[in-house]
């Protein structure tokens, strides 16, 4: 059926009048799928029990009438005023005790017993009346869960904390233990004496913080599956999915990922970010690798500005192009934006729309129309996968949420930026990633990336080092392996169960001052103990040349490896800032220090190659990223110039323009590629699969 393509359709903030103009223009601009009904409570259900769906019934079959399916959101993301009235125990409360109250979106306690009865009411209703519906085509749970209330602190949340505490610790001594409550004489004699992490004259307990993380994830995961049981019984043959969002601390993606039928995004890429579409492509790789390279949906783009940033810039001629087929690159099944119709009044008036308030005779009309028309001539790529990368890139929730709790050596550590740190070498060197939490089972890359994975487990510690065991390239960077799941410090301190496998331990932290750098000298030609393996013989001994670091450094004391980097000056002046080790058939680089881009690329290029990753494609001009998808459809390789300046791209093999048609071309085989800035090619490959990086 094709990529789809459309948007969130609000259909309640227009006359009917308008719904007509509204099938007519779809069907203009090639929209195939929209969500409907996300904000839709209150009208469907003004009064509490008495529901309005005759309205809806005439969306849906208008849609349906047009040939557009229906993404049906199950209208619970913001409750009515006349439910908050009458139960306003219903509203969130922040840390400090304060309410949240309406007026916005999402004012509602994840852990409300009332909330979700009255949730899984509408939703009964729902799913009975359209479950058949031939528009339908998936469920969309809620919307952004934890975007606005992330976490909240009421009593009604504070006890559900309590029996999820119950439940993981069993006993309040477990729980002392966990939580390290001899310190600060914080030790609990009975579970109705917790509370949970609210404002505190100082820094709240760490392990409560920690679990209070998790315990609210758990709370708005059991909201989408509250709904997503009843559309699994009542509608059992339509795939459910919810909206996640990009680098999202309270939504562990993959944990989630487990519970969704298809994994779905919402990404606003910030024009004004020249680095956007990499935090893209990362997010991207995530969402494809958490069900194992199945296509994805992005659910939520801007056509043009967003308003909620504090500059919204408008995405230029191109870049809409542009960024939605990187999605498809990098998987996706579907193109939507946020929303269709831009709306008159609300919060987000100045919020770009298909049908912007200038009307259709547009350029975001027009784009959108011609972006609808080049998917729908390509419909055979749906349902091919991205050819699987030999290269992963570790992420870890747990981690990133205790790494960035407070009263550590530094608190300028963010996961975020330390992750595309990592991820960047590997993208601008046009290496294919997979994006992968620890535990999961490593032996099929060749290279595994782990930036600054703080909290370790045992078992994930396990898989890390069998991999290496077995052959595989390991590359891990600093303030790793630093505590356990309860946030205490592994015994005999850094890399706590990492140390033999990385060849070393941390005797001190030494984090940078703001702004300050310290001097790397690499150190000559690298070989592995016992000579350089057969990949490296091939590749050339590698060496890193000298350079700066800022943000991070630490004293490295040698257990076996050898070291790749020393520190130039400063006073770690001379001691290893980067080490190599060999353990069982394979080797672990470990980095003490945040190097600047160019020394990390030199360094990610050397580990790469020595592993035998390679590009999707040879001699990629700067700026222009290449992935391929393969499957029943046939084999398609994408080029997406990211650069400022037109590329000149050489292919392996003549290779016939997919595009052509939707310019009313014939197409052509060619063995060059003229690539304009924000430049897009879809390329027929005529050769069979092959790894893409491999
Ligand atoms: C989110 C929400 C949408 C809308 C957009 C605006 O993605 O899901 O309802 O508010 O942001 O960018």
């Amino acid at each position: 059926m094709g990529i789809h393509f459309g948007a969130d359709y609000n259909p309640e903030q227009w006359p009917e009048e308008v719904w007509e103009a509204d099938l007519r223009l779809m069907k203009q601009a090639h929209v195939t799928l929209v969500t409907a009904g996300i904000f839709s409570w209150a009208r469907a259900e003004p009064r509490p029990g008495a529901y309005d769906f005759d309205w809806f019934d005439r969306v849906m079959d208008g849609l349906g009438g047009a040939g557009v399916r229906v993404c049906l959101a199950t209208m619970t993301a913001s409750p009515p005023p006349w439910l908050t009235r009458a139960h306003p125990e219903v509203l969130p409360q922040g840390p400090d005790g304060q309410r949240r109250w309406p007026g916005g979106r999402q004012h509602y306690c994840p852990s409300s017993p009332v909330y979700r009865e009255h949730a899984v009411r509408l939703v009964k209703r729902l799913a009975a009346r359209y479950a058949g519906h031939p528009a339908l085509a998936l469920w969309h749970v809620g919307n952004e869960y934890g975007c606005h209330t992330r976490q909240c602190y009421c009593d009604v949340s504070a006890a559900d904390f309590r029996d999820w505490l119950r439940a993981r610790y069993g006993s309040v001594e477990r729980l002392n233990d966990a939580w390290s409550t001899a310190f600060w004489s914080q030790a609990y004699t009975d579970f109705e004496e917790v509370l949970p992490p609210r404002t505190a004259p100082t820094f709240p307990n760490p392990a409560q913080q920690l679990d209070y993380l998790r315990f609210s994830d758990d709370a708005l995961r059991r909201c989408y599956l509250a709904e997503r049981d009843v559309l699994a019984r009542l509608s059992p043959s339509v795939p459910v999915t919810t909206n996640l969002m990009p680098f999202h601390k309270p939504v562990d993606a993959f944990a989630w990922s487990r519970d969704m039928d298809m994994m779905a995004l919402d990404f606003y890429q910030d024009p004004f970010d020249p680095g956007t579409h990499l935090t893209a492509a990362y997010t991207f790789d995530l969402m494809r690798s958490a069900r194992g390279g199945q296509p994805w949906l992005l659910l939520e783009q801007a056509p043009g500005a967003v308003n909620w940033r504090s500059r919204n810039g408008p995405k230029p001629p191109g870049a809409m192009r542009l960024w939605s087929w990187q999605a498809v690159a990098q998987g996706a099944d579907a193109v939507l934006y946020f929303q269709w119709r831009q709306s008159r009044g609300g919060a987000e008036k100045f919020h770009s729309a298909v049908v912007p308030h200038a009307g259709t005779d547009t350029r975001i009309f027009r784009e959108v129309s011609e972006l609808g028309r080049e998917l729908a001539s390509v419909p055979e790529i749906a349902g091919t996968r991205v050819a699987r990368p030999t290269a992963a890139l570790v992420t870890d929730w747990d981690s990133w949420r205790a790494l960035e709790l407070d009263s550590h050596p530094s608190t300028a550590l963010r996961l975020p930026e330390l992750a595309l740190g990592h991820y960047r070498p590997l993208f601008e060197a046009g290496v294919a990633c997979d994006v992968v939490p620890p535990d999961r089972d490593l032996s099929g890359y060749r290279l595994v990336v782990v930036p600054n994975l703080y909290l370790l487990t045992e078992r994930a510690a396990e898989r890390l080092t069998a991999y290496v065991r077995g052959g595989g390239h390991l590359l891990v960077s600093f303030f790793s392996g630093v505590v356990d799941a309860c946030d205490r410090v592994h015994p005999g301190g850094c890399p706590g169960p990492l140390r033999s496998l990385l060849g070393l331990r941390v005797e001190e932290f030494w984090p940078l001052d703001e702004g300050a750098t310290v001097g790397v000298r690499g150190v000559a030609a690298v070989r592995r103990p016992g000579g350089p393996g057969r990949a490296e013989a091939a590749a050339g001994a590698w060496e890193l040349p000298s350079g700066t670091a800022d943000l991070w450094s630490e004293a490295i004391l040698l257990e076996g490896a050898e070291p790749v980097a020393r520190f130039a000056d400063g006073e770690l002046a001379g001691s290893p800032a980067v080490t190599r080790h060999g353990y069982g058939t394979g080797t672990v680089t470990y980095v003490g220090t945040r190097l600047e881009p160019a020394l990390m690329r030199a360094l990610m290029d050397g580990v790469r190659a020595a592993a035998g990753v390679r590009p999707v494609l040879a001699g990629l001009p700067e700026g222009v990223q290449a992935t391929v998808r393969e499957g029943d459809g046939g084999r398609f390789l994408f080029l997406l110039n990211h650069g400022a300046r037109a590329a000149d791209i050489t292919l392996p093999c003549p290779m016939a323009d997919a595009l052509a048609g939707a310019r009313g071309e014939r197409s052509e085989h060619t063995y060059r590629i003229a690539l304009p800035a924000r430049g897009v090619a879809v390329l027929k490959d005529p050769r069979r699969a092959v790894s893409a990086s491999g």
